[in-house]
């Protein structure tokens, strides 16, 4: 049933059947892929296999900001591999203060982590807001709680799908009692004051705009209230800027749309510009010295070869004024595309270069995702009527316009 329904609609990439058929027949089946088969990239563009070039309109969920196969961090990766990839944290190596350095004082911090995917840097930013609660709050034993929003998305483990509200995520996965994980409306300041009261909250998780759930964008004064009400409370305002962060919203992270400063930060994604799994926690010193030797770790954290990646990704991001660009271009993007409002697409939101479309027949998202491929374009859905437009911040202003073009005569098409 499921391969004759991929088969279908396979015509996007030529002669992609065979590989589409292989990753159905020996892979587990936990993604629903556009099917296109795609074998290079490089900046704004991604090729598939009969050689049709794309637009590439989600850069891996934003891991690819410096764009696909950055050349100064590929060669940083690879003259890095020639000489050291790892020693494991058993040993000091001479790269990882220097980048922890970098990373505290790029990001105005006090402490690094190094971890590697995005969903380790939010269970370890868990775990030090829990020993901080103890620690330093005064929380009694086992009751520390966290608190999140709903609709959040911080990735896969058990953890993120206990404090999820979205049954995709969490159907019987459970159980996740005792996790004291409590989960309030978004956007939701009366919601938020109510929860932190509670004297057993050690922090509260958020997203400055939720990516997962549609590129949602709360009010103007939010985050300002956030760090007013966790100071008030003395709970840990813990930032995820794993998709907003490191310019994709127009600034190097969302909340300094409001010039707010949480107590931690999780940064992941873009950290490598694409080229391997590297995450961060950065945190004020109050609440990164409750980790101490055994408590927390990870193989392949601050290894030398991530540490260069990373300095190199960040010298990209600051080199080619990739913040800026992303604010500029964010805006003449929706700027255009709110004209499309009225026919199939009833919204247009986002900040910088993490923007959405608000699609108005049911199941229109997949459908405009389709045609856009057609028409050499990617994207994907995040919902069934939601498009998220995230490219990579490299992109110009002749690019965009050909890619808006792209657009509109999908949307067209779409009618
Ligand atoms: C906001 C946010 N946090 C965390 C994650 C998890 O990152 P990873 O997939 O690298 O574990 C994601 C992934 O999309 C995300 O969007």
């Amino acid at each position: 049933m499921l391969r004759t329904a991929i088969r279908k609609i396979s015509s996007i990439t030529k002669g992609g059947e065979s590989y589409i058929e292989k990753e159905l027949n020996y892979g587990a089946n936990n993604y629903h892929p556009l099917p296109v088969v795609l074998c290079k990239g490089e900046g704004m563009y991604l090729w598939d296999i009969s050689g049709k070039r794309y637009y590439d309109f989600l850069a891996a969920y934003s891991a690819v900001n410096q764009g696909h196969c950055h050349p100064k961090i590929v060669e940083a990766m690879i003259s890095q591999a020639k000489i050291l990839s790892i020693t494991s944290r058993a040993f000091h190596n001479n790269l990882l203060g220097e980048t922890e350095e970098l990373l505290c004082k790029t990001f105005g911090f006090d402490k690094a982590l190094m971890m590697n995917s995005g969903v380790e840097a939010g269970e370890s930013a868990v775990k030090i807001a829990r020993r901080w609660g103890y620690e330093v709050k005064g929380i009694p034993a086992n009751q520390a709680r966290i608190v999140f929003c709903s609709n959040n998305f911080w990735g896969r483990t058990i953890a993120a799908c206990a404090s999820s509200d979205d049954p995709e995520r969490y159907k019987n996965f459970g159980p996740f009692a005792g996790l004291n994980f409590q989960i309030i409306p978004y956007d939701n300041v009366d919601a938020l004051e109510q929860a932190l009261s509670n004297k057993n909250v050690a922090g509260f998780i958020f997203e400055p705009i939720q990516g997962e759930a549609g590129v949602v964008v709360p009010s103007t004064g939010y985050y300002t209230k956030v760090r007013e009400l966790c100071t008030k409370y003395n709970v840990l305002m813990i930032a995820d800027e794993i998709q907003t962060g490191i310019g994709r919203a127009g600034k190097l992270l969302c909340l300094e749309w409001e010039n707010v400063k949480p107590d931690i930060v999780t940064l992941a994604k873009s950290l490598s510009g694409g080229l391997m799994p590297i995450s961060a926690v950065l945190a004020k010193n109050e609440a990164m010295q409750v980790l101490i030797p055994g408590s927390h770790g990870s193989t392949f954290g601050g290894n030398p070869m991530a540490c260069r990646v990373v300095q190199a990704s960040l010298s990209v991001v600051k080199d080619e004024k990739l913040v800026e660009n992303s604010e500029k271009m964010g805006q003449i993007f929706r700027n255009r595309m709110s004209t499309l409002i009225g026919g199939q697409v009833s919204e247009v939101r986002g900040k910088g270069l993490m923007n959405a479309f608000v699609i108005k027949s049911g199941k229109g998202a997949w459908d405009l995702c389709v045609k856009l491929a057609q028409n050499g374009l990617l994207a994907k859905p995040t919902h069934e009527n939601i498009i998220r437009f995230t490219p990579p911040l490299i992109i110009n202003e002749a690019q965009l316009n050909e890619c808006m073009d792209i657009i509109i005569k999908a949307v067209n098409e779409l009618q």
